[in-house]
């Protein structure tokens, strides 16, 4: 006999979505109706929190009642969507999201800006370890590279904790940098790294590029650089968290002014910076060994995608009286019908 939320049949609905956005509907028993009141079974009792938002909503009373085992399916999201948007609605929601943590992060077009909850809600109920959904409010700007972002379902909360490559992170989806599409090139790298190496992890963020490395290589050390001071205090916090501290130095700075007072040569340098990296090939050439490995992200069109940027590093080169070989280049993530991010590795001499 399950644990039974009894509310007024006219407030079924709205108390439905409110106990599924708080993970307390419990999917395996029947709701029950009677003429005047509705039963929702709970997966556990509410908490005082939970109870007194839900007091906001309407009157309600917990008890035991005895309800039919469900049939259920949890259906999918493309399965829910279909019941409650236009075919042309559908069309225009992309279905995939970026899941960071228990944080899904999902782009709605404006058009669709009234059925948000909708969408918020129906990726609750399909994906339980989902906790909070918020949705992509605009590009990513400025040098933190931050996007808005508005919580449209589930926990109010943007911190969560990111599992990748064996690694935790913790991550601040609204104040920090963070993209698990680049899970790929942190091992890709990661499996060039040679014993010993000294590597610098420049725009590290919240550390996804030295902390992966610190775990899966033998790397000497890594010094890696953030501009953002709240990414910056997170990589601190995950360096700990990861058991990184004597092989990750965190800096928090500039990269152009930091790196020429380190005094220090490196063996490889990752430059995850794909709007401006160009604008650090002097630093590059200056703090690189003979033989450094460069990972150089950027932008770029989808026609052509990677002259120019090679034309910049050998620019770059030649005025810095250094010498290039380019080893590997590819593109990363396509990221409109007219621009991609690419990768170019180099090595300097
Ligand atoms: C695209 S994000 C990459 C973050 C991280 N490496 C990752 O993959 O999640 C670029 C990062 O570089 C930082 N940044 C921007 N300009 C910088 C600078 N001049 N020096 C150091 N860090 C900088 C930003 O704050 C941001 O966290």
């Amino acid at each position: 006999m399950p644990l039974c939320i009894r509310t007024n049949k006219k407030f079924g609905e709205i108390i439905r979505k409110a106990l599924i956005s708080k993970k307390l509907l419990d999917f395996s028993f029947l709701p029950y109706k009677d003429n005047e009141y509705i039963w929702f079974p709970l997966i556990k009792e509410p908490s005082k929190k939970q109870k007194e938002q839900l007091e906001k909503i309407c009157a309600f009373v917990i008890e035991d009642k005895v309800l039919s085992p469900s049939e259920y399916r949890p259906k999918s999201f493309k399965e829910i969507l279909r019941e409650k948007l236009t075919e042309k609605e559908a069309e225009q929601l992309v279905t995939s999201f970026d899941v960071i943590g228990d944080i899904a992060v999902i782009e709605i077009p404006k058009e669709l800006e009234n059925k948000k909850q909708f969408v918020g809600e129906a990726i609750l109920e399909v994906h339980p370890h989902i906790k909070t959904v918020a949705r992509i409010c605009g590009e990513h700007t400025g040098d933190f590279r931050l996007r808005p972002i508005e919580i449209i379902a589930g926990e109010k909360r943007t911190l969560t904790l990111h599992k990748e490559s064996g690694c935790l992170f913790k991550v601040d989806v609204a104040n920090t940098y963070f993209s698990p599409r680049l899970s790929f090139e942190r091992m890709r790298i990661a499996r060039l790294i040679k014993p010993n190496e000294i590597i610098g992890a420049w725009f590290a963020g919240v550390g996804p590029f030295p902390i992966v490395f610190a775990k899966h290589t033998k790397m000497k050390y890594a010094i890696a650089i953030e501009l953002n001071p709240k990414a910056y205090s997170l990589l601190v916090e995950n360096i700990k968290i990861n058991k990184s501290e004597n092989r990750i130095r965190p800096l928090l700075g500039d990269v152009r002014k930091i790196v020429p007072k380190l005094n220090e040569k490196f063996d490889r340098i990752v430059m995850p910076m794909p709007k401006g990296a160009e604008d650090f090939l002097d630093e590059v050439f200056a703090s690189a060994n003979n033989g450094c490995k460069v990972h150089f992200y950027r932008f770029a069109d989808t026609k052509n995608p990677f002259l120019d940027s090679e034309k910049k590093i050998s620019t770059a080169a030649a005025k810095n009286k250094r010498f290039v070989v380019f080893s590997d280049k590819r593109i990363v993530r396509s990221v409109s019908a007219s621009k991609v991010q690419i990768v170019i590795d180099f090595e300097v001499r």
